[in-house]
């Protein structure tokens, strides 16, 4: 009997050569596995292209509630931003892909899972991790990585194949969507010299020609989970999307950076994360009312570290079910409106507020009202600088002395 390789398909080039290379390297039955994570894929038409690639079955799955529930959500609630910028997009659906890929094959009876990354990148890393902890006993091909073929070579084994070859015109960029944003790599971005070409953006318009006009939006979250946008209830692959749009038209959520791989490459990559921009200032907004001091402080140390753990892979870790249960301490009092105003680039906070804020105006305020005594403060500051004085003294009798 032949043995069940279950490849995650995307439908471009590099997975539907590597859905016949694996059919005829291993003798192998291919399941090809379609996640819709928010990527704007049209389902048919891929599926057609994965059978005449030589697939034994396509299984399509709509993953987006998950995303947005499971995956989307924590890193939100926790303002989880690699290396203080990047809202991880790629990173949350690769653990996820990966989750459906152990379901297939389990259901398939396969003994292997396969994915079409290249050797370089952080996505090989994280499908691989994932399988290693959700079902140790799979294999996992990479054929890609294996395969040594250059792009012309794929191609030319595509046309040999018979394997219609969805070339993109234009420069080569690889991309990776889902509905957090959209991540473009590669082709004229490889010189960190060379500003984004206006063609590498699809979520975003350049701020030069955004509205003309600044538009001011409300977003309303309940105990942490955006719940209305302008007074509208949205579920949350809704919501996201609206988000995405209000932002992408007034040019919000364009990164461009110098990221440290996991791998160990710099590499130069830009991201369109419009509805991550606008959603994590809103969140920030309302949580800086109702959130207690050390609490903010310590929840901003761990979402660093929250950030570069779900970067490198390790999705399903006891340290991230750890930090979660964390970051839910968090989310429950996050209940308000916030204000955003959108202008060409820029999303910045105009109001907020909060059902149980710990911002009181008694004690905040310089005008009538203020409730704050002010004489304990010279008491406080008294011992507070008590160090600060006693290092100081000591400090000076010893440069008095003579040497
Ligand atoms: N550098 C980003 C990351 O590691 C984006 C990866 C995009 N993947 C791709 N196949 N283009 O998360």
């Amino acid at each position: 009997m032949s043995e069940t390789i279950v490849l995650a398909y995307s439908g471009g080039l590099d997975t539907s050569v590597a859905l016949r290379w694996l059919a005829e390297e291993y003798g192998a039955e291919v399941v090809a596995l379609l996640v819709d994570v928010g990527q704007g894929v049209d389902r048919e038409a891929v599926t057609a292209r994965a059978t005449a690639a030589g697939a034994a079955d396509v299984v399509v799955v709509d993953a987006k509630e998950e995303l947005a529930r499971e995956f989307v959500l924590p890193v939100l609630q926790a303002g989880a931003l690699y290396e203080g910028r990047y809202p991880l997009v790629s990173a949350l659906s690769r653990p996820l892909i990966a989750r459906h890929l152990v379901a297939v094959a389990r259901e398939a009876g396969a003994t292997a899972v396969a994915h079409g990354c290249t050797g370089k990148g952080n996505d090989q890393v994280r499908f691989e991790t994932a399988v290693a902890a959700l079902a140790p006993d799979l294999a996992v091909r990479a054929p890609v990585r294996d395969w040594g073929m250059t792009r012309e070579q794929e191609i030319a084994y595509a046309e040999r194949h018979g394997i219609e070859v969805p070339v993109k015109r234009g420069a080569a960029y690889s991309i990776d969507q889902n509905l957090w944003g959209r991540s473009i790599e590669a082709g004229p971005l490889e010189d960190p010299w060379t500003a984004p070409p206006e063609e590498a953006y699809a979520l975003t318009l350049s701020p030069e020609r955004a509205f003309h006009a600044p538009q001011e939006v409300e977003i309303e979250l309940e105990a942490g989970v955006p719940v209305a946008v302008d007074g509208e209830e949205l579920g949350l692959v809704e919501l996201i999307g609206r988000a995405a749009a209000l932002a992408g038209a007034h040019g919000v959520g364009r990164i461009d950076m110098i990221e440290n791989r996991l791998v160990g490459i710099k590499s130069r990559e830009v991201y369109e994360t419009p509805a991550a921009a606008l959603l994590l200032t809103a969140y920030a907004g309302v949580e800086e009312l109702v959130c207690d001091r050390d609490l903010a402080h310590m929840k901003a140390e761990l979402a660093a570290r929250y950030a570069t753990l779900v970067y490198n892979g390790l999705w399903y870790s006891p340290l991230r079910a750890a930090l979660d249960a964390f970051m839910a301490q968090t989310t429950a009092a996050v209940t308000g409106t916030e204000r955003v105003t959108l202008y060409r680039g820029s999303c910045a906070i105009a109001g907020r507020r909060a059902d149980s804020a710990l911002y009181d105006h008694g004690l905040a305020t310089y005008e009538e009202g203020d409730s704050f005594q002010h004489g304990a403060a010279a008491g406080f500051i008294h011992i507070w600088s008590l160090p600060s004085k006693t290092w100081s003294a000591a400090e000076r009798s010893r440069e008095a002395a003579p040497a």
